[in-house]
């Protein structure tokens, strides 16, 4: 070791630290460079893999020895040694490889190895299962449930020898709960993931060796409907099946090296317990007296239990888990409880949250508390669970009478800020509710604040937003009987998720919902996972381009290619189902459930034109893709498609005087669009300057009526899913940076300080979704307007990704301040490390400290009249170590800088 300056920290595989269970091939490794001093690169690298630390630690990698590579690649990098793909029946694996890495720095003194990380081989194939699906028989059904008392499963195993080293793998066709000795395995909720059962489902892995004891064991699982047979989305009841089943399969390691299974099988046995039912959307009845102590572990009677249903193998592909599971994050006590007529109590969490709540009670055995939930108050203070549609979202809890008893309901979850309780014996306290904030684990990578509380405000209600709406799949809202996983919503939001959240893995398992739900035309569905029963829609624009869109986000978040290759074909049949149909270039065939500008404020922008700027906006991402993943030949086909639609949209919507008129020509949405011809809105100006589609001379002349669109509503936004994107960027690029930060900070109807106003902590669905009453209706907690943060991260604080190094590799440092907002501050721990964008204008100066990872330059944009103005550290920047200066642009002092924390000022106002 040569003192190198840089250090290799934070090791992941698959984007996530110590994975246990992967079934990837070639998995792709990550770490994090450190250095505290400026301007450090790596300049090459060296992984180590080995089947056991010992080896490892005599630095002997007998999987993969990368040897000294040359280069400044610290993610993707992908595993390259023996291969991993051995199956159950001819190796023992599950096999753990240890990895650790070192790196050299710019001037090529090595680092000292990392720590070492891991990741765990799980299955490969289906033939490596040995277990079967297993149920209740008849599963009794309980009044005014369709879906019966959740099924107990149960079996007793002895372990004679010393265990080295054990795992658990299961999964079920609906939710499962596992149990060992009496103890919970894992701390997952909500598992498996909501995938189209019929495509494939998701297993998880957890390590079991600690729980198991010499002797009799007892392993059992609940199991309940979730998506697979409860209410799923929109559909009603048993969209995929109708009753839930387990897969269990135990692997024993024993000291001598001789291995066991115990699996699900028809020697397990079952019974009924204490869930009578629970549903996602409609809530949980939970019966205390019910309870079966000791029923999970060993010695217990179970003679009166039944035999198990067992179902035989289907083929549907069983894959690892991928993203992150549910988790608990938070846990939030109420605010206030307020008594009302009628004897319940309702309880205020002040935050609108998607969960479930601890109940704390103590009372007679047979007392029923009863627990609804709610988003909106009515002004008498009671709740109103109207907007929630066909989901009930109602848990009961019977009590058995001994003590205090502590309930929470294992297979539902409930979109909500308050609570109702009714029955509750005796007087509750503040204490008696506990609202558990769940959600899909997606670490928090993103921060942003500023001198405007209001903005912080919507800041703050979008990553609630993002937390509730994060449920296995990106969710539209988490309240009502849909909470489906729109494309819509999903492609609008999927760049300003990846700010707050490391959504890389979890937008990745997306994308196989997205592609497995494709139409056999090819069109990508408007959701993911598909919902069998009823209505499929796919095609609708906005919504089904999410295939090529996400994709690409992710490309440019994470420097991600294999999501583009893996997908490519896929999105290459979305790309040849529009066009079959339309070969004028212009979209109107085959736009399906085209709901075009959803949610705008009476603002009906042609569908086909919408259409066709959306396909452009997709030809030209297409085109795009082709270049990184090499597909040269695919590059001019997919230029060429733009340039023809470019022409057409200009020929059939764009006027001489530069307005964009359409007729709403093609299939429509529906009754209520088609008698509204389109007009020139604001989202068909912001689309054809968003997307670039008008030539340089008609630009000025867009962005004039755009404006006046903006001026006749009062200065007020009138766009709805596919235009709010576009309309802070867009005023922005236009030169109307104030008008943005003017829409971005008032308050009045219809603007995102509105929803504040109103008393919003999440984003509301729609920009009425509060009248002036304060009357609520809708969801309040939908995502797709929190959009507006994307701006907030990018352009406010100024943290740009360069598509040409993308992942942050080179960041573009540009902040805009305006607006009288006089500081801002953003971080984002990106897959290079902790960017930070730090500004306050003070006394007429600009000051901003910026940090670089390690192993990443950044272009820096200054707001300087003259360069001479700025300095770093009190010195003059272009004397600063690791700054460059590169030449002065549009009122910019533009630099190129190394890794490390710089602070620049410019001295004489901005
Ligand atoms: C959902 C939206 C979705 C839309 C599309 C709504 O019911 O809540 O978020 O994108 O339908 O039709």
């Amino acid at each position: 070791m040569d003192n190198a300056t840089i250090i290799p920290l934070f090791l992941r595989c698959e984007y996530k630290a110590n994975p246990l269970g992967i079934d990837v091939k070639k998995p792709r490794l990550s770490w994090v460079l450190e250095s505290e001093e400026r301007d450090q690169t790596q300049s090459a690298y060296q992984v180590l893999v080995a089947t056991s630390e010992e080896l490892l630690n005599e630095d002997k990698g007998d999987l993969w020895d990368s040897g000294k590579v040359e280069s400044d690649q610290a993610n993707q990098v992908v595993y390259n040694g023996k291969g991993l793909s051995r199956t159950y029946q001819n190796d023992d694996t599950f096999r753990r490889c240890y990895w650790k890495v070192r790196a050299w720095d710019k001037q090529g003194r090595a680092s000292g190895w990392s720590d070492t990380a891991w990741w765990e081989m799980a299955f490969f194939s289906l033939p490596d299962w040995k277990a079967k699906w297993i149920g209740l028989q008849t599963p009794p059904l309980v009044e005014d449930q369709d879906l019966g008392a959740c099924p107990y499963l149960r079996k007793a195993f002895q372990v004679e020898k010393p265990i080295a080293r054990a795992r658990v793998y299961a999964t079920a066709l609906g939710l499962y709960r596992l149990f060992l000795n009496g103890e919970r395995v894992g701390e997952d909720y909500l598992t498996p993931s909501w995938t189209d059962y019929h495509k494939r489902v998701q297993y998880q892995a957890y390590d079991i060796t600690e729980m198991l004891r010499s002797g009799e064991n007892a392993i059992g699982v609940v199991l309940a409907g979730g998506w697979f047979s409860g209410r799923c989305g929109f559909s009603g009841y048993k969209v995929y099946g109708d009753r839930p089943h387990a897969l269990v399969h135990v692997h024993l390691s024993f000291e001598d090296g001789s291995t066991e299974m115990v699996t699900s099988d028809d020697s397990w046995k079952a019974s009924t317990g204490p869930i009578l039912a629970s549903d996602i959307q409609m809530g949980e009845t939970y019966d205390a007296r019910r309870e079966m102590p000791g029923w999970a572990k060993p010695g217990f009677d179970d003679s009166a239990w039944q035999p198990v249903d067992t179902q035989q193998w289907s083929a549907t592909p069983l894959v690892a888990q991928q993203a992150p599971t549910v988790r608990k994050t938070q846990e939030l006590h109420p605010v206030t409880v307020k008594e009302i007529p009628d004897g319940s109590w309702v309880f205020d969490l002040g935050q609108n949250i998607a969960g479930w709540v601890r109940l704390k009670v103590k009372g007679d055995a047979g007392t029923t508390v009863r627990i609804r939930h709610a988003e909106i108050l009515n002004p008498d203070g009671t709740i109103d669970p109207k907007n929630y549609g066909y989901a009930k979202s109602i848990d009961y809890y019977t009590l058995k009478g001994d003590g205090e008893e502590v309930y929470e309901p294992s297979f539902t979850y409930h979109g909500f800020r308050y609570v109702e309780l009714t029955g509750y014996p005796g007087k509750p306290s503040l204490d008696s509710v506990t609202g558990i904030v769940v959600h899909t684990d997606t670490p928090l990578t993103g921060t942003f604040e500023c001198s405007n509380p209001m903005v912080n405000k919507i800041y703050q209600n979008t990553v609630w937003g993002q937390r509730a709406n994060s449920m296995t799949v990106p969710t539209d809202c988490p309240q009502r009987s849909e909470r489906a996983g729109w494309t819509g919503d999903a492609q609008i939001f999927v760049r300003t998720a990846s700010f707050n959240m490391d959504v890389a893995s979890f937008f990745s398992k997306y994308m196989v919902d997205v592609v497995d739900a494709q139409s056999e035309e090819g069109a990508f569905p408007d959701f993911a996972p598909r919902i069998p029963a009823g209505w499929a829609g796919d095609g609708a624009p906005g919504w089904a381009e999410v295939g090529i869109i996400v994709p690409w986000n992710l490309y440019l978040c994470y420097g991600d290619t294999r999501i583009l290759e893996k997908h490519y074909h896929p999105m290459e049949r979305m790309m040849d189902y529009i066009y079959e149909e339309n070969h004028n270039y212009l979209r109107q065939n085959r736009t399906n459930n085209n709901v075009a500008d959803w949610l705008n404020v009476n603002s009906y922008t042609a569908w086909d034109m919408l259409a066709t700027a959306y396909w452009a906006y997709a030809a030209d991402l297409m085109a795009k893709i082709a270049r990184v993943i090499g597909r040269d030949d695919d590059v001019g086909k997919y230029e060429t498609l733009l340039r023809n639609i470019k022409v057409a949209f200009n020929e059939a919507y764009v006027t001489p005087e530069g307005r964009i008129l359409g007729e709403n020509r093609g299939r429509g949405p529906g009754e209520v669009y088609e008698q509204i011809p389109g007009t020139d809105t604001q989202t068909a100006y912001l689309l054809a300057l968003g997307f670039d589609l008008l030539p340089e001379d008609k630009k000025p002349l867009a962005v004039k009526h755009l404006l006046e669109r903006i001026e006749e509503r009062g200065w007020h936004l009138s766009t709805g899913f596919l235009g709010t994107p576009l309309l802070l960027p867009v005023l922005t690029e236009m030169g109307h940076l104030d008008l943005a930060y003017q829409l971005l900070q008032t308050d009045t109807f219809p603007s995102w300080g509105y929803f504040v106003k109103t008393g919003a902590t999440t984003m509301y669905e729609a920009w009425d979704s509060c009248d002036d009453n304060g009357h609520k209706k809708g969801s309040l907690n939908h995502y797709a307007f929190g959009v507006v943060c994307e701006w907030l991260q990018r352009s406010v604080a100024g943290i740009e990704i360069d598509p040409d190094r993308p992942g942050y590799k080179h960041i573009i440092f540009h902040p805009r301040p305006g607006g009288g907002i006089t500081s801002a501050k953003a971080t984002y721990n990106s897959i290079h490390g902790m960017i930070v964008s730090d500004w306050k204008i003070e006394d007429g100066s600009f000051r901003w400290t910026i940090r670089v990872p390690a192993n990443t330059t950044a272009t820096v944009r200054i707001p300087a009249k003259d360069s001479k103005l700025v300095s770093e550290s009190d010195r003059p920047a272009d004397h600063a170590e690791g700054v460059r200066f590169v030449g002065m642009e549009d009122d910019r002092a533009v630099y190129t800088v190394g890794s490390g924390t710089y602070e620049f000022a410019v001295n004489e106002g901005t």
